[in-house]
C-alpha cells in the first residue's frame, strides 16, 4: 500500500479533531544512527538537532498545547564527558538560534529538570529562552533537561515534607492533586500520547507519575530520521486508540479523563 503523504495524514489529523494536547517524545536512537554510518555519537546528536525542528513545528501546525522533548537525564551524566559537553553545547546552540523563531510561532519555552546541574552557558542560554519567550501562549515548548523522574518526585516529596514540618499542610491534606502540584509539571496537564523512538520499551525514568494514563508509542525509527510525518503517524495511531481509564464503557470519546465529567 502506498504510504500516505505528509499534508494529507495532516489534514486527516486535524480533521478528526482529537489532538493530544500534551505531546511527550523520549528521542533515542542517536549513537546507533550515526554508528550504523560509521560515524562518532555525536554525529547522530547533531543530526537529531533537525528532528527537534520538525516536531516543534508538527506539533504547532496541529494545535498540540504542550511538547515535553527528554533532552538529557540524570542518567545521561555518567556518559562520557565529551559527549556531555557535545549535548550540552547542541542544546545551547539550539535555543540561542531558535528563541526568536519560537517566539515568532507562539512558542514559550519552559524547562524541567535540575538546571542548577548544567554549566554556566547552556543554563544561562535556557532560562534566557524562557524569559524571552514567557508571554508566549500557543505552545508550550518544555525541555527535560538533567531531568529523573524520581529525582523529581523526592524533591516534591520534600517540599511537601517542609510545608508538614513547617506546620503549613497536614499530612491527611496530602493527596494525588498535592503531590501533583508539587511536582516540575504542576501547571501542566498530563501527557495524552508519548512517543519513544529506536525501538527501546522502557520509559527510562521519564515522567513516571504524569505518564499512568498515557498513550504510548514506540517506533524503530531512529531519532535522527524522525520527521514530521513520523508524527503525524503518530497523531494518527493515538487517535485510533480507545481510552479507557480504567472504566468499561465504550465511550469513543478517548479523550476524556475520569475527572472530566459529562
Ligand atoms: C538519544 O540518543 C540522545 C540522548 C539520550 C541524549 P542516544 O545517545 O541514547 O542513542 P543510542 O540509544 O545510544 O542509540
Ligand atoms: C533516554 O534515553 C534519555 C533521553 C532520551 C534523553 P537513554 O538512551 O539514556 O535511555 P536508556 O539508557 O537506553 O534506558
Ligand atoms: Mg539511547
Amino acid at each position: 500500500m502506498k504510504k500516505m503523504d505528509e499534508s494529507e495524514l495532516k489534514r486527516q489529523v486535524i480533521e478528526n479533531g482529537n489532538i493530544p494536547r500534551h505531546v511527550a517524545i523520549i528521542m533515542d536512537g542517536n549513537g546507533r544512527w550515526a554508528q550504523k554510518r560509521g560515524r562518532p555519537r555525536v554525529f547522530g546528536h547533531q543530526q537529531g538537532m533537525k528532528s527537534v525542528r520538525a516536531v516543534v513545528e508538527a506539533c504547532r501546525e496541529l494545535g498540540c498545547e504542550v511538547l515535553t522533548l527528554y533532552a538529557f537525564s540524570e542518567e545521561n551524566w555518567s556518559r562520557p564527558l565529551t559527549e556531555i559537553k557535545a549535548l550540552m553545547r547542541l542544546l545551547q546552540n539550539y535555543i540561542e538560534k531558535e528563541k526568536q523563531n519560537l517566539r515568532s510561532n507562539g512558542i514559550r519555552v519552559g524547562c524541567i529538570g535540575r538546571l542548577e546541574k548544567l554549566s554556566d552557558a547552556p543554563r544561562n542560554a535556557i532560562t534566557d529562552a524562557v524569559r524571552f519567550t514567557a508571554d508566549q501562549k500557543q505552545m508550550l515548548l518544555n525541555l527535560a533537561v538533567s531531568y529523573g523522574s524520581r529525582a523529581e518526585i523526592v524533591d516534591a516529596v520534600r517540599r511537601l515534607a517542609g510545608e508538614v514540618a513547617a506546620g503549613r499542610l497536614a499530612p491527611a491534606e496530602i493527596n494525588e492533586t498535592t503531590l501533583a502540584g508539587a511536582l516540575y509539571t504542576a501547571d501542566l496537564p498530563d501527557p495524552d500520547l508519548l512517543i519513544r523512538t529506536s525501538g527501546e520499551m522502557r520509559l527510562s525514568n521519564f515522567l513516571l507519575w504524569q505518564v499512568a494514563y498515557t498513550e504510548i508509542y514506540i517506533t524503530d525509527v531512529l531519532w535522527p530520521d524522525f520527521r514530521k510525518q513520523n508524527l503525524f503517524e503518530a497523531v494518527a495511531a493515538f487517535q485510533k486508540r480507545e481510552r479507557r481509564f480504567g472504566k468499561v464503557e465504550k465511550s469513543g470519546r478517548n479523550n476524556r479523563k475520569p475527572k472530566d465529567k459529562p
